[in-house]
């Protein structure tokens, strides 16, 4: 029996493309040509092929006009991230494509990438990083770029699912308080001792570092504005290893500028990859390239996920088992 085709929009693990093209009619794109990012052509190749699924990833633009375009034949996008932001859920259901992601395998590494951006942030260490590597550097001095400790602090998860539960978990080993502000209480067994706060007023004026963990869409855009800076507590820290959008730029870049927030450490952005150039011209704020999941382990983690899905309906015929749609 022929293989079902699978369009594939970007370049994955090598492991994961053998993969792949052992068990589908896999069009593979290994040279990671941009074609991605144009939701027409991804579209156009899916009907070229006659495609049975899309395997797209974090970023492509899977919205409303590219899932009308996809044929007939496809009856599954999977996507290689746990975000789904970037898919038109709604278009798919109406269409009857399932949608697919990959929770649970990236909780671990994405925590570990909001805590590196916490000490970098606390400790100043980009700025350290810039002053070595300028030459400029004179040797240790008492008063040289000091930080701030996370000993004793207390971090405010925003959205405490697996992956602030993670941090939570890592951060306990840092001797910091862990709060949390969530539409909903989560039981005793995930919360560890956890404070929630119901009211979010009173959790933003509670902290003293603001992790956000928040799944990006309409729900959450420019959440972190202004106003809620202004309730937080003077010199207080801010993470963002959820979604760009949900941080308004200019309103963070003011805080930065003024000192009421110390530092901040960026992982997504809004419009990525563009950087809102006012975090450039920025000391005080560490700024990765959406690395939050980028593990060898974890990336191969996220392959198998994809596979399982794709199988699943794909070969077997069955529902797959890591829906978002
Ligand atoms: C995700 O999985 O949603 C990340 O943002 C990409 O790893």
């Amino acid at each position: 029996m022929a293989k079902p085709v699978l369009l594939v929009t970007r370049k994955l693990p090598d492991g994961v493309e053998a993969r792949l093209a052992s068990l589908f009619d896999a069009r593979l794109n290994s040279a990671d040509e941009p074609w991605f990012r144009d939701g027409a052509e991804i579209a156009r190749r899916a009907r070229a092929a006659g495609a049975a699924g899309v395997l797209c990833a974090a970023g492509d633009p899977m919205n409303a006009g590219t899932i009308a375009a996809l044929p007939d034949s496809v009856r599954i996008v999977t996507t290689f991230s746990v975000g789904v932001d970037h898919i038109a859920l709604d278009a798919c259901k109406a269409r009857g494509i399932a949608v697919t992601h990959t929770p649970e395998v990236l909780s671990f590494a994405t925590a570990e990438c909001a805590f590196t951006l916490m000490l970098m942030a606390a400790r100043r260490a980009g700025e350290g990083e810039r002053l070595v590597r300028s030459g400029k550097w004179e040797g240790w001095a008492p008063t040289q770029l000091m930080g701030v400790t996370l000993q004793g602090k207390r971090l405010g998860i925003l959205g405490f699912g697996r992956i602030g539960r993670q941090l939570a978990e890592m951060a306990r080993g840092m001797q910091m308080e862990i709060h949390y502000h969530d539409v909903q209480r989560l039981p005793p067994e995930l919360e560890k001792g956890a404070t929630f706060h119901p009211d979010e007023d009173g959790f933003l004026a509670a902290i003293d570092v603001l992790s956000m963990h928040v799944p990006g869409g309409e729900g959450t855009r420019k959440w972190l504005n202004a106003a809620r800076l202004a309730k937080m507590k003077k010199g207080a820290l801010v993470v963002n290893t959820g979604r760009g959008p949900s941080v308004d730029d200019e309103a963070l870049i003011a805080a930065l500028k003024s000192g009421h927030i110390r530092a901040a450490g960026l992982d997504v952005y809004d419009g990525e990859p563009k950087v809102h150039p006012g975090y450039i011209a920025l000391e005080n704020v560490a700024l990765l390239p959406h690395l939050g999941s980028a593990t060898i382990e974890t990336r191969d983690a996220m392959g198998a996920r994809c596979i399982e899905n794709l199988e699943a309906l794909l070969i077997r015929g069955e529902n797959p088992p890591h829906r978002a749609a």
